[in-house]
């Protein structure tokens, strides 16, 4: 399939300021009707008429290019025709099954198997939690309790599991908690190797993730370091709304051996880089690590809500019931999700994704050097951040340049979202079917913009 006849090619095409006459009314019907938790659109203010590939069409026939896709889960764009075919077959026969099999359950199920990382291709049990990312951390919790026996949990600073009580537990960010404490019990947060900002202070990327490393092992050894031994270790390979941090490859596979070591079942929480965002099937293949359970959604359902996990067979030692839920795996999601996985393996997606990144990656870099604003700039494949800063020396972070930037693009037809610890991060996050063209625009106007801001700063 060419994907250049996935997108609008025409893309971005904005008449006047933006958001025009129609999207304001839609949104300020939104504000009157939905709560005040509604986020996205407070930064990016439009009412979507047409999503289609990597680009949008908005209410007032503007079109955007989309370096957002959904946070993720339109890994194959908006309305792919190849996923699409299949979930009006699928809705033509079944809607709604709870756990009872279809053909098509087994179908996705055992296309998963045959891709998923380390020791667990096509040997792994799989269960189906709940729609979203968030279901599947919670059932990674209560499996690995089940194993273990125990109920502490480790997770990494500048994490995002989620929002349901056990997975925010695991999230780190203050904002999300603060009133709402106390989550779960036994939750304790050690250094990601974020070699931009090393607690540690280290020079390069492999002595950050090993400092950091050091200091996992040390408080699992010391018996006075007040971590009781965990039920289980979760770990984003590369952490997304953290500041999508890369770190060194050997990070993931120290603490995955440390856990090894100390018989800590250890979670790799796939849910964003996984399904050939990064340039690999999943993220953590960037390592030789293999994970106890790994945790699926976002991009697993091709579009469509659909959140699993799965672990190894000797761990499956729940029992029937042990965890249910009226949306245990939605038929329609199954098909979507089942032919997206044909799709990435039939396009070689992982490849197309590594290699279009390396391109984007190279002007980027560029624009590293030239700029006093871009602090760092890191990825893989089409999962780039672009940290910005007030000053390069200090490092200071600047929520406030990285917001105008990406209302700079917006007016100039980019959808991108910020993440990032100090909400300081641009995230590219498109879907991976976006054409090398529409991607060099795109990056070219994120560069112009960034170019702009800085040169408004007196
Ligand atoms: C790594 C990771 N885990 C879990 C989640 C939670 O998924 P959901 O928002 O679908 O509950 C997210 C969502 O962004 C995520 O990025």
């Amino acid at each position: 399939m060419k994907f250049e006849e996935l997108s609008f090619e025409e893309a971005p095409k904005i008449q006047g300021k933006i958001p025009g006459t129609n999207s304001r009314k839609i949104l300020s019907q939104q504000e009157k009707l939905e709560g005040k938790p509604v986020s996205y659109p407070k930064g990016s203010p439009i009412a979507f008429a047409q999503g289609f590939g990597a680009t949008i069409k908005d209410v007032d026939d503007n079109i955007f290019i989309d370096f957002f896709g959904g946070a993720g889960v339109l890994a194959l764009g908006h309305c792919n025709p190849y996923i699409e075919k299949k979930v009006i077959e699928i809705q033509k026969n079944i809607t709604h099954t709870l756990d009872f099999p279809t053909e098509i359950r087994l179908e996705i199920i055992e296309k998963i198997q045959s891709v998923l990382p380390g020791d667990l291709k096509n040997n792994s049990k799989i269960i189906f939690g709940g729609p979203t990312g968030s279901d599947a951390v919670e059932s990674a919790i209560k499996l690995s309790k089940i194993i273990t026996k125990r109920h502490g949990l480790i997770a990494f600073e500048g994490a995002y599991h989620g929002m349901s009580s056990g997975a925010l537990a695991l999230t780190s960010g203050k904002f999300w908690k603060k009133n709402y404490l106390p989550l779960i019990p036994e939750v304790h947060f050690v250094p990601y190797a974020y070699s931009y900002r090393c607690p540690f202070k280290t020079e390069t990327a492999e002595e950050c993730a090993k400092a950091s490393a050091n200091f996992y092992e040390h408080i699992l050894e010391d018996p006075h370091s007040g971590v009781v031994d965990p039920a289980m270790t979760i770990i984003e390979p590369i952490q997304g709304e953290g500041g999508t941090i890369v770190p060194h490859n050997s990070f993931i596979e120290r603490i995955t051996d440390i856990n090894n070591m100390y018989e800590i079942p250890i979670v790799f929480d796939e849910i964003q880089a996984g399904f050939c965002r990064t340039g690999k099937f999943f993220s953590s293949e960037h390592s030789g690590a293999s994970p106890d359970i790994v945790t699926l959604s976002k991009a697993l359902g091709g579009g469509y809500p659909l959140s699993a996990i799965a672990y190894r067979k000797d761990l499956d030692v729940w029992s029937k019931a042990a965890h249910i839920g009226t949306f245990r795996g939605n038929v329609t999601a199954m098909a979507a999700g089942s032919a997206s996985i044909d799709f990435m393996l039939e396009n070689n997606l992982a490849n197309y994704a590594e290699e279009l990144g390396n391109h984007l990656m190279m002007k980027l870099e560029k624009c590293e050097r030239n700029s006093a604003i871009v602090g760092e700039v890191r990825g893989k494949g089409l999962m780039i951040g672009i940290e910005i800063v007030a000053n390069k020396e200090t490092k200071k972070p600047s929520p406030e340049l990285c917001s105008k930037i990406r209302d700079e693009m917006f007016q100039r037809g980019v959808i991108i979202e910020i993440g990032g610890h100090y909400n300081n991060v641009l995230r590219f996050l498109p879907p991976l079917v976006i054409t090398r063209k529409l991607a060099e625009i795109g990056i070219e106007i994120c560069i112009e913009s960034i170019e702009k801001i800085e040169s408004d700063i007196v």
